[in-house]
């Protein structure tokens, strides 16, 4: 019963998670296009102080958008704000890691091997590796660095290498590559709620009371948003990362994840470009070829793996006690294994025939080192090794 609930609250978490992101990241690239896309505003229009201006088509009519150097002579009756959208997907995202990771930590978040053994430590763990990343960016954001912005993303990116590299001797792999999402998004929230609405609100008050308004603290929200617009993409990649094992299982899955990160951050300034009339195709093609080229290192070090491994034949009988032991506790019909209500992904490893139908998905996840999830059955390399082999021969056979 109590397995059930969490999964349900779980489903209902993640549902609301994947809409608050939807508008946070649709809103937000919205404004960068918009912010991007302003033409010079008619001679009159500059007479009230407008800087730019740009009209849009959408929902059945017209709409007329204008930006003001500074600010209006006077503040409107309703002036519109965007945050809930950022809050809302942290808060919901915290609550989806305490429910699929915090409460079930020795099977999720701690890997089998690692330094840290007792969930509260590694609930502890996990927090303070959060709060580094956004600790480690203000420091950087007060260094000269940060009006050079080439320098500045080589630095975050080495930062990120390290802490990627951190988070996989601290975590599972698969919480890791979470990790390093949760620990970018909360950098981004954070840049929100402590960087660029509070000045946004002194702005708006110095307007009001008719003081000349301080433009400083405005140019430091604008570069902390358009940081947060090459945050997105490789948050987003972090977070479906979590549905393959051949990425994260990888045994140089830290240097894969920075790597393709800088990738699909790079990937933003063809489109950020383009907002402003610069059509430089050069940029995403290089992203693709670079990330071919990772997959493609990616795959032939699985396959130099297999390779290297002694040929054996594992009868079938000894391939199922394998299974039985190491894979059935969890992929039953009924689960033995505490906290779960069901088999996972609905994938049932009972019989011979039960495990042919999974075979591929099953190979991938145990040269990725994924199952037995955190291998708490203790299986060999050897056996893994087997197991691999033996699924060769009935995927050979199909
Ligand atoms: C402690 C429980 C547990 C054990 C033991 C376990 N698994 Fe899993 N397995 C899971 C969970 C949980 C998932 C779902 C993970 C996810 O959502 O990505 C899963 C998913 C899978 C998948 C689907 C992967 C995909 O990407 O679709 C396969 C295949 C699999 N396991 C095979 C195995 C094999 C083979 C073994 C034994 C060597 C094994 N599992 C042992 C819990 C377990």
């Amino acid at each position: 019963m109590g397995s059930f609930i969490i999964e349900v609250l779980s489903l209902v978490v993640r549902w609301l998670h994947i809409i608050t992101g939807i508008a946070w990241v649709g809103a937000s690239f919205y404004f960068i296009w918009l912010d991007n896309s302003l033409e010079d505003a008619p001679a009159w229009k500059q007479e009230r102080g407008i800087k730019g201006d740009l009209w849009s088509f959408h929902g059945g009519g017209i709409y007329e958008v204008a930006k003001y150097k500074l600010g209006p002579p006077q503040m409107p009756k309703t002036l519109h704000w965007f945050y809930w959208e950022a809050y809302s997907t942290w808060l919901t995202g915290m609550l989806l890691l305490l429910l699929v990771y915090y409460l079930q930590a020795s099977t999720y978040l701690l890997p089998s091997d690692g330094p840290v053994t007792t969930p509260w430590l590694g609930i502890l763990t996990s927090l303070v590796f959060i709060a580094s990343g956004f600790v480690a960016y203000e420091l950087l954001l007060r260094t000269p660095l940060v009006k050079q912005p080439l320098q500045f993303a080589a630095c975050v990116t080495l930062m990120l290498a390290v802490l990627s590299w951190v988070s996989v001797q601290l975590f599972s792999d698969r919480a890791a590559y979470l990790h390093m999402g949760i620990l970018i998004g909360t950098i981004m929230v954070a840049n929100v709620f402590f960087g660029i609405i509070p000045p946004q609100r002194q702005f708006v008050k110095q307007i009001e009371a008719g003081l000349p308004p301080d433009p400083a603290p405005l140019h430091m929200a604008k570069l902390r948003s358009m940081h947060n617009n090459y945050f997105t993409l490789p948050v987003l990649f972090s977070m479906i990362s979590n549905h393959y094992p051949f990425l994260y299982g990888h045994r140089h899955n830290w240097l894969i994840l920075i790597v393709i990160m800088a990738i699909v951050a790079t990937a933003r300034q063809f489109f950020n470009l383009r907002h402003k009339g610069i059509y430089k195709p050069s940029i995403l093609v290089s992203c693709a070829a670079a990330f071919i080229v990772v997959m493609a290192l990616v795959y032939w070090d699985s396959q130099r793996s297999v390779a290297a491994a002694p040929v054996n034949g594992l009868s079938d009988l000894a391939a199922m006690e394998l299974v039985t032991q190491h894979c059935v506790g969890c992929h039953a019909t009924t689960p033995t294994f505490a906290g779960f209500a069901a088999p996972p992904l609905g994938v049932i490893l009972s019989s011979p025939d039960e495990v042919r139908l999974h075979a591929e998905k099953a190979r991938q996840a145990l040269l990725a080192n994924y199952m037995p999830l955190g291998n708490l059955s203790g299986l060999s390399a050897g056996e893994r090794q087997q197991l691999v082999q033996w699924l060769d021969v009935q995927l050979a056979n199909k």
